[in-house]
């Protein structure tokens, strides 16, 4: 690999924030041997439990600092870099507790001893539109199963990452616990990560397209590997549910990061009896969003990760646009900007482009449907994405059908901000596989080993 540099610019303005060198081959194998040095010095659950505290102090020490370059680098505003640095710091505490059941078998009966152990060293990309929250979420769930851990972060957002490190350094890590190898060279750093046969798992969180590739590199040395992929994630309005609040929850969930999650709402299903209800409702919460610096903390809409990503959003609305929606707030680019109103769009087909692809924007793109409860769940599971989905209703039974039929790692009920470190995040069909976070957390990252006692 060639000693190159790259550029890091500010999302919303364009300004130069820094260049970076790229990881080196050294660089590389530097770090997964350091990472497996590490390894083989045995730590308990408690120490590990004291590491991810210290980091969270550190963290939320800097908190303000740390969301100003989370801001500056992803585009998204001030209060969701903010929240983003939180939500990380909810995985730190959560994982910290989980690192303390290692030290004790998780299951003891007459003749059989169960003990998690780490499964080694964990390599792992993660993504620009948390370039916070998914590096720890990953590195907590890690540290806490006792994994060394070496990342390569989006080359979009490489600072956040190296600021999780002087974090760590300050918390008083040892080192090869964490290693940051930021490039944009993206495909020969995956390359190795996925390959090197020093690394016993892969975690990625990015583009089902991607997602594909990295998993196929793994198999030749049989890595354990967990895939955080693309979503189509469907909002269900039914004929009985609370129009206001569903359209609030709504725009909240499109607001973290201007709808670039893969949890975000791409599809809403609404029952013709309260559609126009619904999009008046829609209407008056989007239409007070307060815009302007994204660092200004009272801005509620922040940029897209960059200028081309906001071109693409325009095309989306102008190609449903040619499919026959309407739209009824919205769907003005300036040239130039990297920023993209929030935009409802009315008269959406389920089979358009717009609800058949996932948008990664500010999108509300709405579906008049007859109301009936299975032709909902039916288009729901119509999608080969499997992450998450969303259901408003007062009936409770409506709400368990839906809970049950509908095919997603993830479904909120009345509620359409469902991610918490307390649960597991994931997805099924081609939105991948393993979860982070919950009482299931640590299985993507510990092997089981049965002891016969004597
Ligand atoms: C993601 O978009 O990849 C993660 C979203 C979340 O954790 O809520």
């Amino acid at each position: 690999m060639r000693t190159t540099t790259f550029d890091v610019y500010n999302s919303a303005t364009h300004e130069l924030l820094a260049t970076l060198d790229n990881a080196t081959d050294a660089d590389i194998e530097a770090a997964i041997s350091a990472a497996s040095l590490r390894l083989h010095q045995p730590t308990t659950g408690q120490e590990r439990h004291d590491m991810l505290l210290a980091l969270r102090e550190r963290m939320a020490d800097n908190s303000s600092t740390f969301a100003t370059l989370i801001s500056q680098e992803s585009g998204k505003t001030y209060n969701d870099a903010l929240a983003e640095v939180h939500y990380a710091n909810g995985y730190l505490t959560w994982f910290s507790q989980l690192a303390l059941t290692l030290d004790s078998p998780f299951e003891s009966s007459e003749g059989i001893e169960l003990w998690r152990e780490p499964v080694g060293v964990v390599g792992a990309i993660t993504p620009w539109n948390f370039p916070c929250a998914m590096i720890v979420r990953k590195l907590a769930a890690a540290i806490a199963a006792g994994c060394p851990f070496v990342v390569k972060p989006s080359e979009l957002t490489p600072l956040s990452a190296l600021q999780v490190v002087e974090y760590t350094q300050l918390a008083g890590w040892d080192e090869g616990w964490l290693a940051v190898l930021v490039s944009d060279q993206s495909a020969a750093v995956g390359h190795v990560l996925t390959s090197d046969t020093r690394v016993a798992k892969f975690t990625f969180t990015g583009s089902t397209r991607v997602g594909k590739l990295l998993n196929v590199q793994c198999a030749a040395s049989l890595k354990r590997v967990s895939m955080e992929l693309g979503g189509n994630a469907p909002l269900l309005v039914m004929a009985d549910a609370d129009v206001e609040f569903a359209a609030q929850q709504c725009v909240l969930n499109k607001q973290r990061v201007s709808g670039q999650t893969c949890v975000a709402i791409n599809r809403i299903y609404v029952a013709a009896a309260v559609e126009a209800e619904f999009v008046a409702a829609l209407h008056a919460e989007v239409h007070r969003l307060r815009t302007g610096d994204p660092l200004d903390e009272t801005t509620e809409v922040g940029h897209m990760i960059h200028l081309d990503a906001a071109t693409k959003i325009h095309s989306m609305v102008e190609q449903a646009v040619a499919q026959g929606a309407d739209v009824v707030l919205g769907g003005v680019h300036s040239a130039g900007s990297a920023f993209y109103p929030h935009t409802i769009l009315r008269k959406v087909k389920h089979d358009d482009d717009l609800v058949c692809n996932e948008i990664f924007g500010p999108l509300y793109p709405i579906i008049k449907v007859s109301g009936d409860v299975d032709e909902m769940i039916r288009l729901a599971n119509d999608t080969q994405a499997g992450l998450a989905a969303y259901v408003f209703s007062q009936n409770q039974d409506t709400l368990n059908q839906c809970k049950r039929r509908c095919n997603y790692g993830m479904i909120g009920l009345n509620s359409a901000i469902i991610s918490n470190p307390e649960a597991p995040f994931g997805g099924i069909k081609q939105s991948g596989f393993g979860r982070e976070g919950g009482n299931v957390g640590l299985d993507d990252f510990t092997s089981v080993k049965y002891i016969k006692p004597a």
